[in-house]
């Protein structure tokens, strides 16, 4: 990474905030200063944001490092936070959430209501015999008994584990086992993509080999026939029955909150450990500064899934924490038709949208008349996440979902961090297109080269992270020593993030994607990232996909798969014109070295189910190896398509 072709990226652009938007800002610039002063100080007065029925007696205990405790001897309740605390301020009637099911069924829930299952959920588990400390897996579709589910765990102390719905047998097998869960909460189903899509079966099929499952409560919501044994409950008989008084009782600021699995793609799933102080102080922080949330007017969507740490984070979370409107959705982005997610933007009123780079490449795709039809103008933010944002994929939300004036928060985070930790703040930052730009306030973040050491403007290396930070994760389940090896051995005293990153002349920083994704071209390190960015700044290109293959000459020589906008032409000389075009375009654009040796006009890309791309697969197709594993793909005939393609030859 050291060698990273210098300026590869040429984008100078720089958008500063709305003039109204910077007046009113929750968190002004004299916040960085604040944090440098005293970051142990700044993480304190967070943390004072939140509802403690004990004060700490120490703000960070790292006396045993990587091993942190912060707030150490505070005591709190995540879910009183979330929810009895709004309540008691007289905020009951505030809408919490509204939820939208993919058929077009809605339900609006207060946060009293909210509460109240809350309590009845928590009551139920209790009846079903879990105690604080016991493990409950969640296995749901996108409804608000998810959310509920989580609270209500937080609330009795129980460690929620929340497996993806879309996940396999053997997925949730693996996940239950290693975590010993007592109880697994889960649906009939869910709707995707127009039909009702089924999750008990693989429940039954998982639970033949987990000892452990005690109880399964089922929430009815497809209606379909699912098969029963005397291990299952429904939600409406077990839940809805119970009692809605609930006392939420204090629990230790490092009692375990959840275990999230990181879904690797070849080794064993990582169970994500995070507590309770930490974790809300951060997320509820972060929810205030970057999206500047302000829960008396805004509407707030966030588009992820529950399964995914952004949905824990954000919202669950750090919305509820602050007393926020939010917006749920069940369903896909094309049910049932490509304007969904702009329409629910305009019935709701949304103001902040949350969503992913992959989204944003996919309704580049669509074409610019499908926002167009929608009136996308309560929105005044936008924030991304998951990967690094193609310049011309964040030009684009800017102009055709922003109006071509609201800000973008890139927002860089993981699993591990919990919370968000690189990002602009919108009513402070001077944003790049492209660029996470600054470490958040009380963020400790460096790119550093091979030997550990910060790498001047200009250059590039690794991320990582020189100071613990409230929302961390404490351990990987069960193996202390995988957590130390997988993100503190690689440098000394540092948190290793496995990003590669570059620092431009003004010290912003820009993500170069998974340091397994960097080609070695002829001894020039070349960032896939950097080269799917230049092809997808042509103006034919809606997204695109880099991967080295071995080469007998260069090393690695690039291949590229580009998906074409909608309406461009692709048939026979057509396709071999762009081809050519873009192989061109990118070696104007960074350089001759990076011109890729190959290109492939595709349809669709790899990806998993949290909008990754499996570059894995697209190397055995560019190396002409046999697939590896499809098996956590979103959507497997992907692959045949593209292999199909790359058999007629270059
Ligand atoms: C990895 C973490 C954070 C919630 C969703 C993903 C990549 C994430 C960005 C961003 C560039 C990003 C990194 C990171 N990533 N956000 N704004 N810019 N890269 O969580 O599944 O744990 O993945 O996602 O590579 O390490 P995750």
């Amino acid at each position: 990474m050291s060698e990273a072709l210098a300026n590869l990226l040429n984008e100078t652009r720089q958008f500063p905030p709305p003039a109204a938007l910077a007046a009113n800002a929750n968190v002004k610039a004299d916040a960085y200063a604040e944090a440098a002063a005293d970051r142990l100080g700044f993480w304190e007065r967070q943390a004072r944001r939140l509802t403690w029925t004990k004060e700490w007696d120490q703000v960070l205990d790292w006396s045993n490092p990587p091993f942190a405790k912060w707030f150490v001897g505070g005591q709190l309740n995540v879910a009183y936070n979330c929810l009895d605390r709004h309540v008691e301020a007289g905020l009951g009637d505030r809408v919490a959430i509204h939820w939208e099911g993919e058929p077009g069924d809605t339900r609006t829930i207060t946060y009293a209501e909210l509460h109240r299952l809350t309590c009845q959920t928590a009551n139920a588990l209790t009846d079903l015999g879990v105690v604080a400390g016991d493990r409950v897996a969640i296995y749901l579709p996108m409804v608000p008994e998810a959310a509920v589910a989580m609270l209500a765990c937080a609330r009795i102390g129980a460690t929620h584990s929340v497996v993806f719905g879309g996940f396999s047998a053997d997925a949730l097998t693996n996940r239950i086992q290693d975590a010993s869960a007592k109880v697994v909460i889960t649906a009939d189903g869910g709707f995707r993509r127009g039909k009702p899509s089924a999750l008990k079966p693989t429940v039954d099929e998982a639970l033949a080999n987990c000892p452990s499952v005690e109880h399964v409560l089922v929430v009815r919501r497809t209606g379909e026939e699912v098969a029963w044994s005397e291990k299952d409950r429904w939600w409406h008989e077990t839940v809805e029955t119970a009692s809605t008084a609930h006392t939420a009782q204090p629990f230790d600021a490092e009692h375990p909150l959840f275990i999230l699995y990181t879904s690797g793609t070849t080794a064993r799933p990582k169970g994500i450990l995070h507590t309770t102080g930490g974790y809300l102080t951060q997320t509820a922080y972060t929810t205030h500064a970057v999206f500047d949330l302000k829960p008396e007017t805004d509407v707030y969507w966030c588009t992820a899934d529950i399964g995914w740490v952004t949905g824990h984070s954000y919202i669950v979370y750090g919305p509820l924490a602050n007393g926020a409107t939010q917006v749920m959705y069940e369903g896909t982005p094309d049910t049932p038709h490509k304007g969904r997610f702009w329409e629910i933007v305009d019935r709701y009123g949304v103001t902040i949208l949350y969503t992913a780079p992959t989204l944003i490449r996919t309704m580049m795709k669509w074409g610019e008349g499908i926002p167009a039809q929608h009136d996308l103008s309560s929105l005044r933010l936008l924030g991304s996440v998951g990967e690094p944002i193609n310049p011309e994929a964040w030009i684009w939300y800017r102009q055709h979902v922003g109006r071509g004036e609201r800000p973008i928060v890139d927002t860089w985070w993981q699993t591990e961090t919990g919370a968000m930790m690189i990002s602009p703040l919108p009513g402070v930052t001077e944003a790049k297109p492209g660029s996470a730009m600054t470490p958040l306030p009380g963020i400790s973040a460096d790119v550093v080269d091979d030997q550990g050491q910060s790498v001047p403007n200009g250059g590039g290396g690794y991320l990582v992270l020189r100071e613990p930070w409230p929302s961390m994760l404490r351990t990987i389940w069960g193996d202390d020593n995988r957590f130390i090896e997988t993100y503190w051995s690689r440098f000394e005293g540092m948190y290793f993030a496995g990003d590669g990153a570059k620092r431009d002349d003004d010290g912003h920083i820009w993500l170069l994607g998974r340091v397994d994704d960097v080609m070695l071209v002829s001894g020039h390190n070349i960032s896939t990232t950097e080269v799917e960015s230049a092809l997808v700044s042509h103006p034919s290109v809606a997204e695109a996909a880099v991967v080295g293959a071995t080469d007998p000459t260069t090393g690695q020589a690039i291949v590229a798969f580009a998906i074409p906008r909608g309406t461009v032409d692709t048939s026979g000389e057509a396709g071999e014109q762009l081809i050519a075009d873009l192989r061109n375009h990118v070696a104007r654009t960074l350089g001759p070295i990076a011109k890729p040796r190959q290109i492939m006009l595709v349809a669709e890309l790899p990806k998993t189910r949290s909008g990754k791309i499996m570059r894995r697969l697209l190397r055995d197709v560019a190396e002409h190896r046999s697939l590896g594993d499809v098996t956590t793909l979103q959507d497997s005939s992907v692959m045949e398509l593209i292999s199909s393609g790359m058999g007629g030859g270059k």
